[in-house]
């Protein structure tokens, strides 16, 4: 495993939102974290980062317990993220983005030209100053500042959001590319169909607990009614 979380209890303040989460990535796998609004999926992934610490239960990375590590400290064990919000400095372009967030760990280095290698068209972005993107180049931009990080696991929230459908395919066809490399993903997405096309294995939750799991491919059999269920707040 390269991800285990175990058994964690999250609280904004004295208001619980995960009460005892559990889950996991394999090394090499792409796993999806479904749920409606409100579920808890993004402070899943702010728990993993110790941005909004568990108070209870751990989370292992690689092996070590990151449960109480500083977020830049988890970050240089190789952990990555592309938030949902992206979060890309605007003023500056898309090649200084990148370079800001070269770092190296115990993974893979990625350079910019082999980031350029993954998305074509980044290449010509380089020079452009981030404000002026669309939301698609937005969103390969946060991908490949997470990539430049020599990321061993990348924490995807949303990565489907706001984007067109054609965009949103190439997200997903990126995502795959990084699975051939070796990179392990865990992406959380309100839009079933599209994770369920990557996934390798799922984790449903609703109302700060997982209620279900397994292997994406019985997901995929179920068909799209089963699927929408799956993101349907209860
Ligand atoms: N900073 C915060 N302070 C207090 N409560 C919060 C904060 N952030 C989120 N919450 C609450 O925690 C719960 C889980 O929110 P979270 O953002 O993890 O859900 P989500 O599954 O990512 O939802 P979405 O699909 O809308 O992104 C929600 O009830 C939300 O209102
Ligand atoms: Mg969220």
């Amino acid at each position: 495993m390269i991800l285990e979380v175990d058994n964690i209890h999250t609280f904004y303040g004295e208001t619980q939102v995960l009460f005892g989460v559990s889950l996991s990535v394999k090394k090499g796998e792409v796993v999806a974290l479904l749920g409606p609004n409100g579920a808890g999926k993004t402070t899943t992934i702010r728990s993993i980062l110790g941005l909004t610490r568990a108070r209870r239960g751990s989370v292992h990375f690689n092996g070590a317990d990151i449960t109480r590590a500083p977020t830049h400290k988890i970050a240089q064990a190789g952990v990555g993220w592309v938030p949902d919000d992206r979060r890309i400095f605007p003023t500056l372009t898309v090649r200084r983005n990148l370079e800001i967030a070269r770092k190296t760990t115990g993974f893979a280095n990625w350079t910019i030209d082999d980031a350029c290698k993954i998305f074509a068209p980044l290449e010509h972005l380089l020079p452009r100053e981030c404000e002026n993107l669309s939301g698609g180049e937005m969103q390969m931009v946060a991908i490949s500042r997470a990539l430049v990080g020599a990321p061993g696991l990348i924490l995807l929230d949303e990565p489907s959001q706001g984007l067109a459908p054609k965009i949103v395919n190439d997200v997903m066809n990126v995502i795959r590319r990084l699975r051939e490399e070796g990179l392990s993903m865990l992406i959380v997405e309100q839009n079933v169909n599209i994770a369920l096309s990557v996934a390798d294995r799922v984790f449903v939750m609703n109302h700060g607990r997982i209620v279900e799991e397994g292997p994406a491919e019985n997901y995929r059999k179920q068909g799209a009614a089963r699927a929408a269920t799956l993101a349907a707040a209860t």
